[in-house]
């Protein structure tokens, strides 16, 4: 049981890594909590019109979930304590003490969190991003659609076991995007690298 709360703790200290607000600051963006919908994410990024600012964002936010799982994988070997690594690293994200608990909507850390737990599935909620993506410019839906089927593709795809966390990280996901629901219910939620 220590094991396991010192592998929460260090997953959650990756997680709660906001590369975004770090990034635009140190490239002299601005303030990214004054920026667009005041995510802390690359979409976010993005609107601050940096192409590299916003790709380096969703690569270091998906890296600190794929990190926190290859590390405990290596050190421990147990897949379980590693789902709980990235687990606590999407949640640091959303959470992280550095913001006052005031984080983001954890979609790159999700697909960062899948790709190491398994990398079929986490290509498979990629896809259904990037497809949602081509389709209709727009980056929450594309989140919750990739997050909704990441548990059907889990079982799909044999990955029976990855289920609970990818259901955890799913709901977290929907929650976080409560506002973008309401935006696109009123058809208002901008497209990618537009501000409104
Ligand atoms: O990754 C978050 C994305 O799904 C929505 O971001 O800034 O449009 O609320 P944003």
């Amino acid at each position: 049981a220590a094991i396991l709360a010192a592998v929460a703790l260090l997953g959650y200290m990756l997680g709660s890594i906001p590369f975004g607000v770090v990034i635009t600051k140190l490239m002299g963006l601005g303030d990214l909590r004054q920026i667009g919908s005041g995510n802390i994410g690359a979409t976010n990024v993005l609107r601050t019109g940096n192409k590299a600012a916003a790709a380096a964002t969703l690569i270091l936010d998906g890296a600190k979930g794929a990190v926190a799982v290859l590390l405990v994988e290596w050190f421990l070997g147990s897949e379980a304590a590693a789902q709980i690594a990235g687990v606590a690293a999407f949640i640091g994200h959303l959470y992280p003490v550095w913001l006052r608990f005031r984080g983001g909507k954890g979609v790159a850390t999700f697909l960062g969190t899948l790709l190491a737990l398994a990398w079929p599935l986490g290509i498979a909620a990629c896809l259904a991003w990037l497809v949602t993506a081509l389709v209709t410019r727009i980056s929450s839906l594309s989140a919750l659609v990739a997050a909704a089927l990441s548990v059907p593709l889990a079982q799909i795809l044999g990955y029976r076991e990855l289920m609970p966390a990818a259901a955890i990280m799913a709901v977290l996901i929907f929650w976080r995007h409560r506002a973008n629901i309401q935006r696109l219910a009123q058809g208002r939620e901008p497209k990618i690298g537009k501000k409104t």
